[in-house]
């Protein structure tokens, strides 16, 4: 499982050759909200998840949140102290990044938050299917993918980009690079026929390591906010 960082410069700008949405974007989203994704799941995933269903991990009745790609682990652990009556799972594909949290395998349980290590495609299709869904959903900085060719690894632009909409509950994604933004926020559109805004957002304390990092540089930051009733009302619409 590996990650990526090319084309964010050392600043943690993102340089692009795309100064706009993509003009696939539309076509893309489109294509993908007819025909459903039958890609085979990630075995390491898959089993990661069945281990945590085996130990009982959502049978406690707390309300889910999730933090998909977490990175390090601090935002799930700042969510899981800002929210102590739920259970908030953070995953990441990076073993590197989530050592730091001391996750050594497959996952961590703490107090009221578990560390997973995952491929979110593969963990989210799985939470659907599980019949799951989480009450927030927070996607901090994912990887921007800046280069016009790799459209369809932003998650807007992935062929899983439905079942993430389609898991509900209230939905964040944050971004330094305003592209990114619009365009997810165009692709809840394209799905869900309700109008999208993407604010600039100016946090007084970081909730990520990322965010930390662009805080101190002073860059711009966005946010997509989909309300629950949207997610909602799209996932039983499928
Ligand atoms: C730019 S970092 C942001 C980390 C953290 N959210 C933050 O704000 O500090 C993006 C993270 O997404 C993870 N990631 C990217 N693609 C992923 C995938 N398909 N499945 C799981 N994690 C993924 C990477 O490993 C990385 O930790």
């Amino acid at each position: 499982m590996s990650d990526t960082s090319e084309n964010i410069c050392e600043s943690g700008l993102v340089t692009s050759k795309q100064n706009g949405v993509h003009p696939r974007l539309e076509r893309r989203v489109r294509r993908h909200l007819e025909a459903p994704w039958l890609q085979k799941l990630h075995l390491p995933s898959q089993e990661n998840y069945r281990q945590l269903v085996r130990e009982g991990a959502f049978s406690g009745g707390q309300a889910l949140i999730l933090d998909s790609g977490c990175g390090t682990g601090k935002s799930t652990r700042r969510l899981a102290a800002r929210f102590p009556e739920h259970l908030v799972i953070g995953v990441d594909r990076s073993i590197k990044r989530l050592a730091k949290s001391g996750v050594t395998s497959g996952f961590l349980q703490r107090e009221n938050y578990i560390l997973v290590r995952a491929e979110l495609a593969t963990f989210w299709r799985l939470l659907l299917s599980g019949g799951f869904s989480p009450q927030r959903h927070y996607l901090f900085y994912p990887n921007p993918w800046p280069k016009p060719g790799h459209l369809s690894r932003r998650w807007h632009g992935h062929p899983v980009f439905p079942q993430l909409l389609a898991l509900g509950g209230e939905i964040e994604m944050r971004c330094n690079w305003e592209i990114y933004a619009r365009e997810f926020a165009q692709a809840v559109e394209f799905a869900t026929n309700v109008n999208m805004n993407v604010t600039e957002i100016q946090p007084d304390t970081a909730v990520s390591p990322f965010e930390q990092k662009y805080l101190d540089r002073r860059q711009a930051l966005f946010s997509v906010i989909v309300p629950a009733r949207t997610s909602q009302a799209f996932r039983l619409s499928r």
